[in-house]
């Protein structure tokens, strides 16, 4: 019955597409990931969820900080009618056993061939009547995970752990489907060492258990891309009965002072989608190597300790992770080529909580901001470039190249042309009933235009054509209803940067009321070949190269290496060897890369910071230079 109901949402998927996307000639880009029969199949897994499903998972792990291993036992609870192989997704994984049922049975089982990004198939042969399925198994360098010595913590004397899942990174420590069509509910068993706190995407403790055993529960069925472990010296601080924060004991104050808007912000986003699905919401903030600004793991958010700026400044980051859990985590996209399915949303959501908690003002001069790197983006890539296309062809490659300011701000401005072209009274249920209806589904692209299409423009046949929505969706570049904005506090920093420029000194200029989004945007855009004694007039008057608010810093110290500005030198490697954030590092070292002498230094101080970042990060700095994978 179930496998039967797959195969009609298939054909319905497959119809939708075929109407609504362009053909082939006229969207030369594409290729066969964009054929219709495609449309649910994920090129980012060897699972065979139309085949068999896993329904659950229950872990037994054991973190063992000497030899950076996790090791143990998943046991997976599958759904099936009568098939004869389960293909799970793993990579850097030893295998050590797999058997079947409650009388743990060996069976046979294999590891294929390694791929690209995608790593080896585990084929395990099961019988018509398995219903679970043990593996047991070692992690070897598993990319989603990081190691952290005591030194790379805050508190300086206890390791930490945390765990990077999505996209595809859920399978370098757990052998699953991992593909986000694919949902389970999940349980845990975490041995750590005493004085640990372990918390996971899950019911999290909330005080350090003596035994050093942690067991959780995932009641909510989701994608393998939110499976999510931290372990560190850790302490708890409630905002209110349904969420709080989790830091180093270091660092929990401060936090708990910086995200204090957060059930503000639980309740802006309840009144707009509808009510909060998941029991608690809870923050954790990660040792400064945490490779994102957040990253949305149900229940509790991991984020980067660089939003705390002592001043609130940089909480959109925190309704954003918020956020998803509508957009993402409970309506998940089902292959990585509909990643703006998860971002775009997330960041339209985001900006409109963030106009509920702190007004309209706040939320355009955002908006804003979001234009202009979405413009930079185009830019970048090219505006013929079907990387501008909302729907993604990733196919071959690693669907983190999919991760650009097209999803995020492309996507919200397309959820924006809407909103304006309906009006937020017929939008906003429109929005909360799609979140309803599609509670804790995968969905696509061509499933999304078919259900907006269907419960929004059909009723209203005057105010969006299908060809517009299809031109943000599959077409390149930036439509032509792209929506205007208008932020005038951002004007008010243009015309003293126009100041400036005419002969005004630095420390003259009106700034006194200027928020961390104002000065970005005053450091943004400075004119290219300032000299150094440009950048010390400004140093001078604004103490840039000691700012405290990490955001402003980075965008100061691109701008010092592109002047040659010596006096900011040291700042750069402190930052980027405290640092693993990779929004910051790339523009860092794209700078320094730029000159000879910059590529030097460049090699010098990555030869250091290197061993202090995520995989995620080293790997993205390798590539920029050359520096051949380990
Ligand atoms: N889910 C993303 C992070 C992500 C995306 C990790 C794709 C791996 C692959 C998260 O919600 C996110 O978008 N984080 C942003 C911050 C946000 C405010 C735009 C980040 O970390 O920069
Ligand atoms: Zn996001």
């Amino acid at each position: 019955m179930k496998i039967r109901l797959v195969t009609t949402t298939l054909i319905v998927c497959t119809l939708a597409l075929a109407a609504c996307r362009p053909s082939a000639e006229e969207n030369p880009a594409s290729d066969s990931s964009e054929s219709p029969t495609m449309a649910t199949h994920d090129v980012h897994s060897f699972a065979e969820p139309d085949q068999v499903r896993v329904e659950h998972l229950e872990l037994d792990l054991t973190v063992d900080f000497e030899s950076q291993t996790l090791h143990g036992m998943a046991s997976l609870t599958l759904d099936h009618e009568g098939a004869e192989q389960l293909v799970l997704d793993t990579r850097d994984l030893d295998i050590q056993g797999v058997t079947l049922g409650d009388s743990e049975e060996a069976t046979d089982f294999e590891l294929g061939a390694e791929v690209a990004h995608l790593g080896q198939p585990l084929t395990i042969a099961i019988r018509p009547d398995t219903e679970v399925v043990h593996v047991r198994y070692a992690t070897r360098s598993a990319d989603a995970v990081q190691w952290l010595t005591p030194a790379q913590t805050a508190g300086g004397e206890r390791p930490f752990l945390f765990t990077q899942s999505q996209a595809i990174l859920a399978r370098t420590w757990v052998p699953c489907q991992d593909t986000p069509a694919v949902r389970m509910t999940y349980s845990a068993t975490i041995r750590v060492p005493m004085g640990l706190m372990a918390l996971m995407s899950a019911e999290n403790p909330t005080e350090v258990d003596p035994s050093g055993v942690y067991t959780f529960e995932m009641p909510q069925r989701i994608p393998s891309y939110l499976l999510a472990l931290a372990v560190g010296d850790l302490e708890y601080r409630a905002f209110d009965e349904r969420s709080g924060v989790y830091a180093e004991p270091s660092v929990v104050e401060a936090a708990a002072w910086e995200f204090a808007d957060t059930p503000a912000m639980m309740t802006a986003n309840e009144q707009l989608y509808g009510p909060y699905r998941w029991g608690k919401y809870d923050l954790l903030v990660l040792p400064p190597s945490f490779p994102f600004g957040g990253m949305e793991n149900p229940r509790l958010t991991f984020a980067t300790p660089t939003i705390i700026a002592g001043d609130r400044s940089l909480v959109a980051l925190i309704a954003h992770e918020l956020a998803h859990s509508w957009s993402g985590n409970l309506v998940t996209n089902a292959t990585w080529n509909d990643f703006w399915l998860n971002e775009g949303f997330t960041v339209y959501l985001e900006r409109r909580v963030m106009e509920e908690v702190y007004g309209e003002a706040y939320a355009t001069l955002l908006a804003e901001l979001g234009r202009q790197d979405l413009h930079a983006t185009v830019d970048r890539i090219g505006a013929d470039s079907a990387d501008t296309h909302l729907y993604l062809d990733l196919d071959g490659r690693n669907p983190d190249d999919g991760m650009t300011d097209i999803a995020y701000e492309k996507g919200y401005f397309f959820l924006r042309s809407l909103e304006e072209a309906v009006g937020r009274e017929r939008w906003d249920p429109f929005l909360r009933e799609y979140f309803e209806t599609h509670a804790f589904e995968s969905t696509d692209t061509a499933s999304f235009v078919q259900y907006l299409t269907e419960n929004l423009l059909d009723t209203l046949p005057e105010s969006v054509e299908v060809g517009d929505v299809e031109a943000w969706i599959y077409g390149s570049g930036l439509p032509e209803n792209f929506p205007q904005i208008h932020s005038e506090s951002l004007e008010t920093v243009e015309a003293q940067l126009a100041a400036w420029q005419e002969g005004q000194a630095a420390s003259e200029l009106a700034t006194d009321s200027w928020n961390s989004h104002e000065w970005l945007h005053f450091l943004r855009h400075l004119p290219p070949g300032l000299t150094s004694e440009q950048m010390a007039d400004l140093d001078a008057a604004f103490g840039f190269t000691q700012s405290g608010n990490s955001e402003i810093l980075a965008e100061w110290l691109t701008q010092a290496i592109g002047a040659d500005y010596e006096p900011a030198y040291p700042a750069v490697e402190e930052f980027l060897t405290e640092i693993g954030r990779r929004k910051f590092l790339m523009p860092l070292y794209r700078a320094l890369v730029e000159t000879e002498e910059g590529k030097r230094r460049a090699e010098e101080i990555y030869a250091k910071a290197r061993p202090g970042y995520h995989p995620v990060s080293s790997g993205s700095v390798d590539a920029l230079l050359g520096w051949s994978a380990e």
